[in-house]
């Protein structure tokens, strides 16, 4: 099967050094069934170590590694990624660092 590349646009935020929220944009390889969680994997471990979300179960059952895909509100572990996409924190919490979201602490509406 041929390899494809899709952009991976993550939105970054670590509040000890940002001001302000930035997109940092990723070439990351995919193939037939790659996940969200598999690309954020591929870039943690081979791109940039500093990037930081969340996961447990890794299959579907923890709903703990929710993310914002294409502007909405997805499971990263059982999302498939086909094509480009924007990846964003979970809407409505606050967040720690990037992709990772405080869930005690509703934010917004
Ligand atoms: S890692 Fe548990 S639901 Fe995705």
């Amino acid at each position: 099967m041929e390899a494809k590349t899709v952009q991976v646009k993550v939105k970054r935020f670590d509040p000890s050094k940002d001001k302000e929220p930035y997109y940092q944009t990723y070439e990351v390889p995919i193939e037939k069934g790659s996940t969200v969680l598999s690309v954020l994997r591929h870039i943690y471990d081979k791109l940039d170590h500093s990037l930081a979300f969340y996961y447990s179960c890794r299959i579907g059952k923890c709903v703990g590694c929710h993310v914002t895909v294409n502007g909405k509100t997805r499971l990263a572990c059982n999302t498939i990624v086909d094509s480009d996409v924007t990846l964003e924190p979970q809407k409505g919490y606050k967040v720690v660092r990037d992709l990772v979201v405080d869930k005690s602490e509703k934010v917004g509406a």
